[in-house]
């Protein structure tokens, strides 16, 4: 039995609540890291759209960390906001820089706290981010949510390089699929004057073809023992797809 030790941001819904639920290793510590919690694991509340929160998740990292003598650490970073959906120079300014903060310098400042506490760990280490497809495909009304994604991919690119040197910590960005959590609830709320591209996922879900959460944090688990270059940048749906195949 491994004793592993994992923090997920964003653990009290969506993919991380599924992740959460996952864990592939008996009796490991889960802390969650978010606004609301879950009733059913450690918690370190943080709005991470305030960078005056991060300073208490690094503080949760490094006192943790300072303590382990188990054989894995995982930090999944799957945080993220959709909010405010519509047009840059429409939308509200405060919700606008609060998507700006979350999605883009929340996950690389985490990031780098999670580095530093994890440095000197004698254990398997993990970073996972979790990605969209809107990193790399234009979606109107998606602005500052697709560029903070396309940030995280580049920013796992470059750490995975250093890691690599150091023969460090295992760093990846995932994009999961179009799974059915709130986010999803939550585009379909949207008016197509604000995101041009909501029928489309209206249409999935009409025709039941989104990705169910368990099943998805189930393959992102798997990832963790594959042979991924260190900076992978990858999409779960082609890799399910080759595995299957
Ligand atoms: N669902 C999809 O189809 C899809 C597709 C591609 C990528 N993704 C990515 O996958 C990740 C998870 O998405 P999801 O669909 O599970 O989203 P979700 O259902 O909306 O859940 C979002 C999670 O992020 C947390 N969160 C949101 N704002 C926060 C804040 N200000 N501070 C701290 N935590 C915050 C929420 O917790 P609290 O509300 O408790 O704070 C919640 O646990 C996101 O990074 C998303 O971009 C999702």
């Amino acid at each position: 039995m491994s004793e592993a030790l994992v923090w997920i941001s964003g653990g009290s819904g969506g993919i991380g609540r599924a992740l959460a639920a996952a864990v592939p290793w008996d009796g490991a510590r889960v802390i969650d890291i978010s606004r609301r919690g879950s009733p059913d694991l450690e918690h370190v509340e943080a709005d991470l759209s305030d960078s005056a929160s991060w300073g208490t998740v690094a503080q949760s990292f490094e006192r943790e960390l300072r303590a382990f003598s188990g054989d894995v650490v995982v930090f999944i970073h799957a945080a993220g906001t959709l909010e405010p959906m519509g047009f840059a120079g429409e939308v509200d300014s405060d919700s606008y820089a609060r998507n700006v903060v979350l999605n883009s310098a929340a996950p690389q400042t985490l990031g780098h706290g999670f580095l530093a506490a994890a440095r000197e760990v004698d254990a398997r280490r993990h970073l996972v981010m979790l990605t969209s497809g809107a990193a790399s495909s234009v979606y109107a009304g998606w602005s500052s949510y697709g560029a903070g994604k396309a940030a995280v991919d580049q920013w796992v690119r470059n750490v995975g390089a250093e890691q690599d040197e150091r023969g460090g910590v295992q760093v990846i960005s995932v994009t999961p699929g179009t799974v059915d959590t709130g986010m999803q609830a939550h585009i379909r709320e949207t008016s197509e004057e604000d995101f041009p591209k909501r029928e489309k996922f209206v249409d999935l879900h009409e025709k039941d073809e989104l990705e169910d959460p368990d099943r998805v944090a189930r393959e992102i688990w798997k990832l963790l023992d594959r042979d991924l270059d260190n900076g992978a940048v990858v999409d779960l749906r082609e890799l399910t797809t080759a595995s299957d195949e």
